[in-house]
This record gives structure tokens, C-alpha cells and sequence, in this order.
């Protein structure tokens, strides 16, 4: 395989704009998301990244611009064939079924898939994320850190080729991100493509080789972690902010 077809992105937004009754959330958005990177997408609150993942995923139909996938034009298919072509997420505000069980949420996740999961087992993939000891746990009965981390199960279970996580961090202790930000790294090394909204920066800057800075919904800068940390307009629209402790 030549070097570049390795990095031939998995992902392609190109010039997307959304707009809300008049509120611009997105402006001409176009990024790159490529395999075997974990990619950071940052910003302050209202910059556009949910709203971002959403137009990824099938959820919000961009008044402007295109979604590729694996080189092909989905910009007008539905979630579920997203799906199919190998994208998975997880929600800010979780979305598990709270009367399931952790391991009949990954079932359903596996159950969605044609081959019905293949080698891939609800329990193996609970273990993978670390909470294999709650799998006969009803789902609304676990703390939220842990929930994130079925619902990263239940991704898993489609196989993902790229898999969008917006902020698995939030409820998880520094220790469980530290083991969150692991595993991103590890899904990176076997070939896979992970976008992760976060707001935690030290960890965002720790394992993303690349990040991609939102603000006002227009892509303000990309780079590496050390050429974000020291861009100026950066430390203006959201690191100043965010690394100090007042400012929250
Ligand atoms: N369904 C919607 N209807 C109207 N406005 C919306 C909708 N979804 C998002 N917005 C607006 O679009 C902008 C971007 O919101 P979005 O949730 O994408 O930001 P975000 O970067 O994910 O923020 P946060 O860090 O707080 O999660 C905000 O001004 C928000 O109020
Ligand atoms: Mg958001």
C-alpha cells in the first residue's frame, strides 16, 4: 500500500454550513479525518462541534456542503447507512436504553449488524472498555462515567472505521480518562479513524495527533497538539479560557 493511500482520509467534510432560524451554526466547514489518527475537534461552548457531528452522522442536513465516507458521497443517506459503511458515535447526552442491561445495549448494537457481530461478543466488548463487571447492571442505575463507556461499547459492536465520541470524558474521573484516552490511541493503532470532542485538554492534547479548533462555527486553526497550544488565536477563543480555573 503506498503512503498515500494509508493516509487517504476516511472522512472528508468539504464547505458545510447549517443554519438555525437565521443562527449560523456552521460556516464553510471542510476537515479531514484520517485512519489510524485520533483527531481532536475543540472549541468553546456553542462553537458548532455537536452540531458538527450531527451532520457526520445523518442527524442535521446541511444547507450547504458534503459528507464523504471511505471516498464515497453520503451527504444525503440516513444514519443507519452511515452505519453500514463503517461510522459509529457516541452522544454528548448519553443514548442508551435505560431499562436494558450494559449487555443488552452492546446485544442490540451487534444485532444491528448483518453478520450479527461475527467473533465480536456483548461481553468481550464490555470487557475491552473495562466495565464487564456491570453487564447484567440496568443501564439507568449506573453512574454516567460508566454508561459512556457502554455506549463506546455498544459503537464498538458495529466494527467502526471511524467512530465520533463527543466528550466520553465528562463524568469519568482522571483515571478513567486515563484509560478512556488509552484505548482512543489503541482503536487509532489498529487502522481506525477517531474524532473526539472533548474538553478536557490535557488529555486532548496527550493522545490526538491532530486538532482541529471550531470557534463560531468556523475552523479557526489545525495542527498538531503543539502548534494549537501555542496559536494565538487559539489561547484567545478558548485555551486562556479553558486553562484557567476562574474562568469556569
Ligand atoms: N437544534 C437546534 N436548534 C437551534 N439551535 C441549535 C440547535 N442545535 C444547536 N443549536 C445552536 O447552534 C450552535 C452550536 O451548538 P452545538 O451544540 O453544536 O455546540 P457545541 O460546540 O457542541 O457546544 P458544547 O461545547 O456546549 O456542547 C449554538 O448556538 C446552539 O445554540
Ligand atoms: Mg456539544
Amino acid at each position: 500500500m503506498s503512503s498515500d493511500s494509508m493516509t487517504s482520509p476516511f472522512l472528508e467534510v468539504r464547505g458545510v454550513s447549517v443554519t438555525f432560524g437565521g443562527v449560523a451554526a456552521l460556516t464553510q466547514v471542510s476537515l479531514d479525518v484520517r485512519p489510524g489518527e485520533v483527531t481532536g475537534l475543540i472549541g468553546p461552548n456553542g462553537a458548532g462541534k455537536t452540531t458538527l457531528f450531527n451532520v457526520i452522522s445523518g442527524l442535521q442536513r446541511p444547507d450547504k456542503g458534503e459528507v464523504q465516507l471511505v471516498g464515497r458521497d453520503v451527504t444525503k443517506l440516513g444514519p443507519h447507512r452511515r452505519a453500514r459503511l463503517g461510522l459509529a458515535r457516541t452522544f454528548q447526552r448519553l443514548e442508551l436504553f435505560g431499562s436494558l442491561s450494559a449487555r443488552e445495549n452492546v446485544q442490540a448494537g451487534l444485532d444491528a449488524r448483518r453478520d450479527k457481530g461475527g467473533d465480536l461478543t456483548a461481553q468481550g466488548l464490555l470487557h475491552r472498555v473495562g466495565v464487564q463487571a456491570d453487564a447484567d447492571r440496568q443501564v439507568s442505575t449506573l453512574p454516567t462515567g460508566e454508561a459512556r463507556l457502554v455506549e463506546l461499547a455498544r459503537a464498538l459492536a458495529i466494527d467502526p472505521k471511524l467512530i465520533l465520541l463527543d466528550e466520553p470524558c465528562s463524568g469519568l474521573d482522571d483515571h478513567e480518562s486515563q484509560l478512556l484516552g488509552g484505548l482512543l490511541r489503541e482503536l487509532a493503532d489498529e487502522g481506525r479513524a477517531v474524532l473526539i470532542v472533548e474538553h478536557d485538554m490535557p488529555l486532548v492534547l496527550d493522545i490526538c495527533d491532530r486538532i482541529i479548533v471550531l470557534d463560531f462555527g468556523q475552523v479557526i486553526a489545525t495542527g498538531s497538539p503543539d502548534a494549537i497550544r501555542q496559536d494565538p488565536g487559539v489561547q484567545a477563543a478558548y485555551l486562556g479560557a479553558a486553562n484557567d480555573p476562574e474562568a469556569s
